[in-house]
């Protein structure tokens, strides 16, 4: 009997503090740099994003949507055999934000190791862990996606600085007799490091370079939406499965009109797309395990349901995982 894995929880988080358009733009305008609720929304379909306290970190927002999905599943933390945090943002340069999130459930033993895959962080994890589960190397993991961008933001950057926000997403991933996880697809390209990065690092207890975020919004905008049509063929094909069947497209939630694109290139109308991008802004490997769990707990989402997930971002990094939910 063929071994598979699927999806038997869903949980997110959001740290309480909420920032309207309205209330960056004037914070922003307090320190000399313009922008509008009006700018943020048109280009970027933003409304509002969550900024975490200064002493809250990935492993601490993780942590809470890893335990509302364990409750969804109906398992407890020491049932899981296998821990996979997606963040760009780790508590610490080492150790890893999984073993730290490990401690906090309160287990320990089982393996804890996180990906660095940027925004497409949550599908590269949730295709390793989908990987181990087929494997026999893991039968009940939690793959989960933290960040606090806001810690790389610079708030003199109009051009990045309004995108972005924090959170976490999560889903306990178990071994199936049935499909589950169908296909995935996932890529990278090293020579686009330079459109989106944080160039700084820590070198002889200094930070050497600049450790803030920057962006060719332009140049990853254009790079995105191509790559993510690819993605989404290319795992329809490996599943024998067409864009007709695709009941949710989940696209990474970095910016409106780059969903747009893609549901247009994929035939898909937006009622079939999942979007928090107005209430989130982007969250970089949160960002599409935060808007699933939004979609499941609304009931949008339901049982059987055919889901594509798709991320895009840093490295340059893509892919996507096409799912039954
Ligand atoms: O998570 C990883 C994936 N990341 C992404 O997917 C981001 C992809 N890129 C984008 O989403 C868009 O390129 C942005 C939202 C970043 C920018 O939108 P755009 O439509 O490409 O704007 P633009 O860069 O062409 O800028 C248009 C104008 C410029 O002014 P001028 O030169 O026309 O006078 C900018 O200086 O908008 C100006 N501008 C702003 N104005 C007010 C840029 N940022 C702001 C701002 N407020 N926050």
């Amino acid at each position: 009997m063929s071994r598979y894995s699927r999806i038997t929880g869903t949980g997110s988080y959001l740290p309480p503090k909420r920032v309207t358009n309205a209330e960056l733009a004037a914070q922003l305008a307090a320190a000399g740099v313009e922008t509008s609720d009006e700018w943020i929304v048109e280009r970027t379909g933003i409304c509002a994003r969550h900024f975490a306290e200064r002493d809250v970190g990935s492993s601490d927002l993780g942590v809470e949507a890893a335990r509302h999905a364990l409750e969804m599943a109906g398992r407890q933390a020491s049932e899981i055999d296998l821990i996979i945090v997606a963040t760009s943002t780790p508590d610490m340069v080492f150790p890893s934000t999984a073993t730290i999130l490990q401690n906090k459930l309160g287990v320990a033993g089982c393996p804890a190791f996180d990906v660095q895959a940027v925004c497409s962080g949550f599908v590269y994890a949730l295709t390793v862990a989908d990987a181990m589960i087929r494997t026999g190397a893991a039968s009940k993991a939690l793959v989960v996606g933290a960040e606090v961008f806001s810690r790389l933001l610079d708030f003199s950057d109009r051009t990045t600085c309004v995108l972005f926000g924090d959170g976490a997403g999560a889903v306990v991933l178990e071994a199936s007799d049935t499909p589950g996880i169908l296909a995935s697809d996932l890529h990278a390209d090293g020579k686009h490091v330079e459109i989106l990065c944080v160039p700084g690092g820590v070198y002889g207890g200094k930070v050497h370079g600049n450790p803030l975020l920057r962006m060719d919004g332009q140049a990853v905008f254009k790079l995105a939406v191509g790559v993510l049509e690819a993605a989404a063929r290319a795992t329809l094909a490996k599943a024998g499965r067409t864009e007709a069947d695709i009941d949710w497209l989940i696209p990474h939630q970095a910016n409106i009109r780059i969903m747009q694109g893609t549901a247009r290139k994929l035939k898909l109308p937006m009622d079939k797309v999942v979007v928090t991008v107005d209430q989130h802004g982007n969250t970089s490997a949160a960002s599409i395990p935060l808007a699933m769990d939004a979609a499941v707990r609304e009931g949008k989402i339901r049982k059987g349901d055919t889901l594509m997930l798709e991320g895009v971002g840093g490295g340059f990094t893509w892919g996507a995982v096409l799912l039954d939910f």
